[in-house]
């Protein structure tokens, strides 16, 4: 191609770098706001909100504060929300039953969100029961083993409640064998056809989770989710779970989390042609937090990089605690 390739005089690619404008009018990736995702975590309370020690700059929140955060978000150019339940011990079970209830923190949620944003906000749900079941995991327990196809009926039961309160998408967080089919009947056999299910298709079990389980109180009391969440030394098998997951019906495959499996993301967006999201979840948030309070780094020019980088992969969407912060400091 460079017909003098040892005289830079010629071809020099810090043209195109040589000013702000310039670098913005060939930029290979951009951001905008329409492809963010805020997640809250939602208490079965009107007014409470409580901040979370491993979250900062993120609260637990009753419905008005959540109405109030989302509405300020909405400003910002936030339009897609993710909602995770929290109950107290007290109205938790084997089974996770609460997490099915029309009265639950997240059902009314939805309903609120709805009959305030109309269409114009994107609401979508977790699924899971390890928020609701006494034990921590996220199906049924069967002594120490995860009951899979008990469990499914409960998870889509889940998902037919947020799909009557009014959410656009469900998004089964659980890692168990044919969920993603299993909601996607009992939706529509409960005329909810429309409703769409973005998958947690490629769920790593990971370590960077630890921040989220203080804040959503569903840490497994024993054991842990190796037997269900994927290894992180795999890759093939998670082009299997794609591929498992758009074959039963899901609208939408996530990588989770996400920074440390870009090649991940890179993968299934070349193995799918479903719109591809990346959670970057909450141990990532922390780590930028805790060095930014340390002054150790840029935490503007930090969280401009590492959401460029999903976008670089391949993620269309990003779930991501940060969105907030980032609209408002513009440093996307
Ligand atoms: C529930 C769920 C988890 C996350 C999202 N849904 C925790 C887990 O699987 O242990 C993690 C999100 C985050 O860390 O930000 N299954
Ligand atoms: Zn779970």
């Amino acid at each position: 191609m460079n017909p003098l390739p040892h005289d830079p005089g010629r071809v020099r690619p810090r043209r195109l770098r040589t000013t702000k404008a310039l670098r913005a009018l060939v930029a290979e990736t951009r951001l905008c706001a329409s492809q963010l995702v805020m997640p809250h975590f939602v208490l079965d309370s009107r007014s409470a909100r409580e901040p979370i020690g491993a979250l900062p700059g993120i609260e637990r929140c009753g419905i008005e504060p959540l109405l109030q955060t989302v509405d300020a978000d909405f400003a910002l150019g936030i339009r897609s929300v993710l909602l995770f339940g929290i109950v107290d011990d007290a109205h938790k079970d084997a089974h996770g039953k609460a997490g099915a209830s029309a009265h639950g923190p997240v059902a009314r949620a939805v309903s609120e969100l709805r009959k305030r944003f109309g269409d114009e906000l994107v609401v979508i749900t977790d699924v899971c029961l390890c928020a609701y079941t006494d034990h921590g995991h996220c199906g049924f327990l069967d002594g120490e083993r995860i009951a899979n196809d008990p469990s499914l009926a409960q998870l889509a039961a889940m998902a037919v409640a947020h799909a009557e309160a009014g959410a656009d998408m469900v998004a089964p967080s659980d890692m168990l064998d044919g969920r993603v089919g299993a909601l996607r009947d009992a939706l529509d056999a409960r005329g909810f056809s429309e409703t769409g299910i973005l998958s947690y298709a490629v769920k790593y079990a990971s370590a960077y989770y630890g921040p989220f389980r203080e804040a959503a109180h569903s840490a497994p009391a024993r054991g842990d989710r190796q037997s269900y969440q994927m290894d992180a030394r795999n890759l093939r098998e998670a082009l299997k779970e794609a591929r498992l997951d758009a074959e039963q019906g899901a609208d939408m495959l996530m990588v989770k989390p996400a920074l440390a499996y870009l090649d991940v993301i890179r993968a299934v967006k070349q193995a799918t042609d479903l719109p591809l999201a990346a959670y970057n979840v909450s141990g990532e948030y922390a780590m930028v937090k805790a060095a930014a309070e340390r002054g150790w780094i840029d935490e503007p020019r930090i969280v401009r990089e590492n959401l460029h980088a999903l976008a670089r992969a391949g993620a269309d969407v990003l779930i991501t605690y940060h969105a907030r912060e980032a609209l408002r400091g513009g440093w996307l």
